[in-house]
């Protein structure tokens, strides 16, 4: 690998990045992260049109048109050091909203494997989001990304929820499953009891990461996750839910889009009200 010459700034003159390899132009506006890097395929397979842009380590990208709309898809691998990478990377290519399309487990008997979760926020029990911003910092979902995910569950058909959600660094001690030999330590006995008592609907790993960046960068993101795990009843289903999740995750796209146009065009900063009834109407 030849042509990265600024130890602070890893990327070639032509803006190629260290660990992504992708530059300027190779990325959509909208993209989606998956943590899995062969779902980045299965989540192109929904598209019109699609491109394998770039394949290394953990991240493999993909860019194409979903109902006409340039989209991408960019894996993470688990957890949040390697999301920050991702983040950090397609930000600086030009990427701008950025949803997670994931996998959960729920910590509610109502929340049924196979069910998607669609996040509000997320409590940062992740360590990374930390070396950017202090703790009290909140880590919000954008409130357009989150109502054009619920609109795309709508709109398929999808059952789905709508809440808070808590990002851990540790799928196993820190998710409250015993580790080897059934290790688990004091602090981490009853974690499951207490989120749910204040109304945390799921845990995962990266989506806190993800909102916290974006926020600090001025950028935009959601996050959809399909139930394959419930911490109440103990089911646990690879795999359920997740085609779900990746169609509601592309829809959204396309709705975001639109009104993201109708917004450029009638000079408005934010969404509103407004601009989807006019859309509606149409
Ligand atoms: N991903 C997680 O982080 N936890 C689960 O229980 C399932 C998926």
């Amino acid at each position: 690998m030849s042509g990265f010459k600024d130890a602070s700034r890893p990327e070639t003159e032509t803006g190629l990045q260290y660990h992504l390899m992708i530059k300027p132009g190779d990325i959509a506006k909208y993209v989606l992260l998956p943590g899995d890097p062969e779902r980045v395929p299965i989540i192109a397979r929904f598209w019109d049109l699609a491109w394998h842009v770039a394949s290394h380590r953990e991240y493999v990208t993909y860019s194409g048109y979903y109902k006409g709309v340039f989209i991408s898809a960019t894996s993470t691998g688990i957890g949040a050091p390697s999301t920050a990478i991702a983040l950090e990377e397609l930000a600086r290519v030009g990427a701008e909203v950025f949803i997670r399309v994931g996998t959960t487990g729920a910590l509610r008997r109502d929340v049924s494997i196979g069910d998607v979760v669609i996040s509000t926020g997320a409590v940062r029990l992740e360590g990374t989001s930390r070396h950017y911003v202090m703790p009290e910092y909140p880590a919000v979902a954008s409130y357009d990304v989150v109502l054009a995910l619920i609109d795309a569950a709508e709109s398929l058909g999808v059952r789905y929820h709508v809440g808070l959600t808590a990002s851990s660094d540790s799928f196993y001690v820190g998710q409250e499953r015993p580790g080897f030999r059934d290790y688990l330590p004091p602090f981490q006995r009853g974690l499951i009891d207490y989120l749910r008592s204040v109304n945390v609907l799921n845990f995962e790993m990266e989506a806190s990461l993800i909102f916290t960046l974006a926020n600090i960068y001025r950028l935009r993101a959601g996050a959809v996750c399909a139930a394959i795990a419930n911490r109440e009843t103990g089911e646990f289903k690879p795999g359920a839910g997740v085609e779900d999740a990746i169609r509601v995750a592309n829809e959204a796209v396309k709705i975001l889009y639109e009104w993201d146009e109708e917004r450029r065009k009638i000079g408005k900063a934010h969404l509103t009200p407004d601009i989807i009834r006019r859309l509606t109407w149409r």
